[in-house]
């Protein structure tokens, strides 16, 4: 078996086991933990009991690589492969009893920064529909036995998906953005899951998903879902605070990077 389903085997088992404990906490309640970077910005004691449950599966499965998680530190592992983990993509949905929820794992190699790693495996699980999707890169992207395609034609306008910062400061700029999106959209969702909207595009039930200031846990599973689905993912903007990723079908990609790129 190859290193890449090697990976998304142990993705998928660990986002199934942490996916299913995330599912039986919010059935006893959640509990908020703390706020982070603005009161909007939320972790429950769920969100910290899952990241570690992952992460210590992980240590005792492959003890050399290294671990990039939203909610406890990084560490540098010796095997070139990082696990980059979102314990539960969704948090403000998780908290307000809202099924869209993930938990996203990726193996990357080479850098720990997103837009420079090399992406090779993906599970992206919601326990609310106990869907799993996952990629391996040139294996292909599935929603559990079946092969998945990005969506081609968008006659009606494309229907898209988008996510705003926790920061009110930033809520005008991505508002105007969704304002110059508006002309090619058949119609705009804001579900709260980065991972379920780039799974989504994956599986073809979204044309496309943009969304600026994406931390690398928020969209490192579902990116590669989207690219072994055959569409196409881009990170513009690197070098300022907000990058924009932008994911989609190949033509629908490159009309919302075509609008999108000038934008500061
Ligand atoms: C958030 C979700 C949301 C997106 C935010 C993310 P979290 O992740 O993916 O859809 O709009 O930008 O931070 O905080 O729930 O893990």
């Amino acid at each position: 078996m190859s290193l890449e389903l090697e990976l998304v085997d142990l993705a998928s088992r660990i986002a199934r086991e942490a996916g299913d404990l995330a599912r039986l906490r919010r059935a006893e309640g959640v509990h908020l933990a703390a706020t982070k970077s603005t009161l909007a910005d939320i972790v429950t004691d769920a969100d910290r009991e899952v990241e570690m449950l992952i992460r210590e599966r992980l240590r005792v499965a492959r003890p050399g690589d290294g671990f990039l998680g939203e909610e406890s530190e990084a560490e540098r592992g010796e095997s070139g492969i990082t696990w980059v983990v979102d314990p539960i993509d969704g948090t403000v949905n998780y908290a307000y009893g809202i099924p869209s929820y993930a938990v996203s794992i990726a193996a990357v190699r080479g850098s720990a920064v997103a837009g420079e790693w090399e992406a090779l495996a993906a599970a992206v699980y919601a326990p609310a529909s106990a869907e799993m999707f996952t990629a391996a890169t040139g294996h292909g992207a599935f929603l559990e036995e079946a092969r998945l395609s990005v969506t081609t034609e968008t006659p009606a306008g494309a229907l898209l998906a988008t996510g705003f910062g926790y920061d009110p400061a930033t809520h005008d700029g991505d508002l105007a953005t969704v304002r110059r999106i508006m002309p090619i959209a058949r119609d705009l969702r804001r579900a709260g899951s980065a991972a379920l909207d780039l799974a989504f595009v994956a599986a073809g039930r979204l044309d496309g998903y943009f969304e600026r200031g994406l931390k690398p846990w928020d969209h490192a599973a579902g990116a590669l879902l989207v690219v072994e689905a055959g569409g196409s993912v881009s990170l513009i903007d690197r070098d300022s605070t907000r990058p924009m990723l932008i994911a989609g079908g190949t033509e629908v990609h490159r009309r919302v990077i075509d609008i999108l790129r000038d934008e500061t």
